[in-house]
């Protein structure tokens, strides 16, 4: 995780909400928000951030593995479905969906 160097949503009260990350090729790794947090914007909070930083470095777009569970999240955030993926791991299938986003670039 330290390798992915994730960038960290603290709630007002000083606790971690969530964190993800941004590649310098546009891909998001790891996105989570804590449970406590769920449904009150906190994710949408740290998209919009990650979106801000992708513009400011320059990408033409940002993408995803998405678990089945946060696709509609990321669809609410702007984002396609390219392909319905059935990855293997550790010996299990955990269906994923490889999403994406055009981004438009920022002055800023
Ligand atoms: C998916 C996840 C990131 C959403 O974070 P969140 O903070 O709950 O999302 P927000 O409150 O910002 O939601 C913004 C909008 O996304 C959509 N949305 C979010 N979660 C949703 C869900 N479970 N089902 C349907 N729509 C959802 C809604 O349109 C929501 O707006 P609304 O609440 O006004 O209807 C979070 O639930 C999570 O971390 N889940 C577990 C880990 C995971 O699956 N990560 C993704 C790995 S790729």
């Amino acid at each position: 995780m330290q390798a992915l160097q994730p960038f960290v949503l603290i709630a007002p009260n000083g606790q971690p909400a969530g964190y993800a990350d941004l590649q310098p090729n546009g891909y998001i790794d790891h996105f989570f928000i804590a449970p406590s947090y769920a449904r009150i914007g906190a994710g949408k909070q740290l998209m919009q951030y990650l979106q801000q930083l992708a513009k400011q470095r320059g990408l033409k777009e940002i993408n995803a593995d998405v678990s089945l569970n946060a696709q509609p999240f990321f669809m609410n955030s702007g984002f396609v479905l390219v392909r319905q993926q059935q990855p293997v791991i550790r010996g299990v299938v955990l269906a994923n969906a490889h999403m994406r986003q055009s981004l438009k670039p920022s002055l800023k």
